[in-house]
């Protein structure tokens, strides 16, 4: 406790970025650090697991004490720690459980373990603190594509899931193929809007009618044909064009369902979440229809969309209110469910 604000310290090594963050009262961030390991895994092409893992290990101590300092807190006054705990890559995900777990056991302050996907839901928590559950939520992330309804902040009912590649893993992939490399989403994100979106048509698949599934494994094949199609005729293959292209296919899907469901399940409030919610077109391409069709559109800011701590703190302060601490047997798991 500091001046009578409940502190939460949060810790989120899931991926390739090691986070801490200091908040107050569950929405008030005091300080939120990000170390990203992209300068690493550039040269690899993508994210390397067992290097993820050593680098978190280095880091994670430093990231801990630096959220602290910024924070203007010591330990002492820290009430609650809180660690994402899964899903993600297991060799990265137990180094912050252990930090955390180790934090927890010398201070004597109680744990408790986050999903990392209500983890990103909740940064529009941060972000609009009057916003308060149920409402209707597209997480969009590198490893998860879901349409949910928050019925509070613990609990989800899953509309849909991507049956294949999530979203971010089509923009990585796609990156890949077209040579804009890792990281994928950012880079098409910055080339598609060099390109014309109506330049090359990819096919949309909506699935079955009044599905909320998704699949986007399709696409990234269709870019491939495409690009081996363009080359082995000697014609050259505009990046920007097909970036764009790609990009409106996607967003387009995702727009569509997000505002289908809105409509057939009466929710007036639409939120969005994950990595790929930083996307300019999605925002946009979301931020118009949802005016047009009388949807409150909920945005997350960019810098809390991809993977950072303040809103694993949220989350946690949450989950801690709701359901109490956990002990330290607290495990990491690779899959955990929404
Ligand atoms: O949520 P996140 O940081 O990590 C996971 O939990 O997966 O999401 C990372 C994903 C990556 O696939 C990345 O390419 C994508 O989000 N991403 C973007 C943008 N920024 C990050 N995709 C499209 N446009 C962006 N601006
Ligand atoms: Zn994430």
């Amino acid at each position: 406790m500091k001046d009578g604000r409940f502190l939460t310290l949060g810790i989120e090594s899931s991926c390739d970025e090691t986070a801490a963050a200091v908040l107050a009262d569950g929405r008030t961030v005091l300080s939120n650090i990000i170390s990203s390991q992209i300068a690493i895994h550039t040269r690899y092409g993508g994210v390397v697991p067992e290097i993820a893992s050593r680098k978190h290990l280095t880091d994670v101590n430093h990231v801990i004490e630096e959220a602290l300092t910024e924070a203007g807190v010591g330990l002492d006054e820290i009430d609650l720690i809180a660690v994402t705990h899964g899903p993600g890559l297991i060799g990265a995900l137990v180094i912050g459980v252990a930090a955390a777990k180790a934090l927890s056991l010398a201070t004597g302050k109680p744990l408790v373990g986050v999903n990392h996907m209500y983890g990103h839901v909740s940064s529009n928590f941060i972000s609009y603190p009057a916003l308060e559950p149920p409402f209707l939520s597209l997480v969009v992330s590198g490893g998860h594509t879901n349409l949910v309804r928050m019925e509070d902040y613990t609990r989800c009912t899953v509309l849909g899931s991507t049956r294949d590649d999530a979203v971010g893993e089509a923009y990585d992939k796609v990156a890949r193929v077209i040579g804009l490399g890792y990281p994928g989403g950012p880079k098409i994100d910055k080339a598609a809007a060099e390109g014309d979106p109506e330049a090359i048509r990819f096919k949309r698949v909506y699935l079955e009618k009044d599905s909320y599934d998704f699949s986007f494994s399709g696409i990234k094949t269709a870019v491939l044909n495409y690009v081996n199609t363009e080359r082995q005729a000697g014609r050259e293959v505009s990046v920007p064009d097909v970036a764009a292209g790609f990009q409106e296919a996607v967003v387009e899907v995702l727009v569509e369902k997000a505002v289908e469901a809105a409509h057939s399940l009466g929710e007036k409030r639409l939120v969005l979440a994950g990595g790929v919610a930083a996307n300019s077109r999605l925002r946009t391409a979301l931020s118009e229809r949802c005016k047009r069709e009388g949807i409150a559109l909920f945005l997350p800011e960019k810098v809390l969309c991809t993977d950072n701590a303040a809103m694993i703190a949220c989350a946690g302060y949450y989950k801690y209110k709701a359901e109490g601490p956990d002990d330290l047997t607290l495990d990491a798991f690779a899959d955990l469910p929404f």
